[in-house]
């Protein structure tokens, strides 16, 4: 029996939008950061005559692990036996807290290791991606990059960009529905991508914010990341909310911690927030104010829990 740990991770620079459906291409480059606290143990062992699947003890009824198996032996030519692979995550699942990008990066490693295949993290990364394009990020842990020059499988493929070690931020997390979300985030980027009129801009606009943070992550510059992170989210917002029809992931406690966080940064605290394919916010700041930020959050109407995801 094999084990593999991954963590979630949460985009500062977004990608929302694929320039090819089936490999999971972004259409946009993206950085981030892993959350420490929160991880996904993906066992596997071979199973005797077909995949067996189980995620947090139930059957995996959406069949994407499956599928993603069935490409890796068949398009990739990889010799996987049949698998029986069990997942758990200390976590809620499919809430915008990347379940599937731990899940599937976990899974990677851990059929790595079984079949010896000694993969580098450019490759693994690349077939962690087929199963969700965040999943590539989830592969190392620190200030990671997925972008790649080329619309074509092999060019996108995530890279460290900074050791966690090396610019150890806070991360903390408002949970603000437990409920699972409507449209998952494949669909909602075909339906933003097909119709609505900012997508392009979003584009073009996501790739100039990635430039900046990757320099402000090289120079460890905390207010250049937070205004290009907070570029990259109301970029997103905006293309989700002029599809067609909009896609609203966020709900009403999601935009009090937006003000409760942009009310201390007025206060001049080191904390800006993003936000993905649901309503939980994540909020990012200097190791100092930790505890600062969580007391202010936890006590915005309608936060259900606050998890301090890193350190
Ligand atoms: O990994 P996917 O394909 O489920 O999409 C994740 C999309 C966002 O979380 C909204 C943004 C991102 O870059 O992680």
């Amino acid at each position: 029996m094999i084990s593999a740990v991954a963590h979630p991770n949460v985009a500062l620079i977004k990608y929302w939008g694929k320039s090819h459906d089936a490999l999971r291409i972004p259409a946009t480059p993206s950085i981030s950061i892993p959350l420490l606290a929160l991880r996904t143990e993906t066992r596997i062992e071979v199973a005797p005559t077909h995949d067996e699947i189980t995620i947090s003890g139930q059957p995996d009824t959406s069949g994407r692990i499956g599928r993603w198996l069935h490409c890796l032996r068949g398009d990739f030519e990889l010799d996987i036996p049949p698998l029986a692979v069990r997942s758990h995550s200390n976590f809620p699942l499919a809430a915008g807290l990347a379940s599937s990008a731990s899940g599937f990066a976990a899974l990677t490693l851990a059929i790595n290791t079984l079949l010896d295949l000694d993969l580098d993290t450019a490759s693994l990364s690349r077939l962690a991606r087929l199963g969700s394009a965040s999943a590539a990020r989830s592969i190392t842990t620190g200030f990671v990059s997925l972008d790649g020059q080329a619309s074509t499988h092999d060019a996108w493929r995530a890279r460290k960009a900074l050791d966690w070690e090396d610019w150890p931020l806070g991360v903390c997390v408002a949970i603000c529905s437990h409920a699972s979300k409507a449209v998952s985030s494949a669909d909602g980027m075909r339906l933003s991508r097909d119709t609505s009129p900012a997508y392009t801009a979003w584009l073009e606009g996501n790739r100039r914010m990635y430039a900046r943070a990757a320099r402000a992550v090289a120079e460890r510059d905390f207010d250049a990341l937070s205004a290009a992170a907070r570029w990259s989210f109301f970029g997103m917002l905006t293309v989700m909310q002029t599809s067609d029809p909009p896609l609203r992931y966020l709900n009403a406690s999601t935009f009090a911690v937006i003000q409760a966080i942009d009310a201390l940064r007025e206060q001049g605290v080191p904390v800006f927030f993003t936000c993905d394919a649901g309503p939980q916010v994540k909020c990012i700041h200097l190791p100092e104010c930790a505890e600062l930020v969580e007391a202010r959050i936890q006590a915005v109407p309608g936060v259900q829990e606050v998890i301090r995801a890193c350190p």
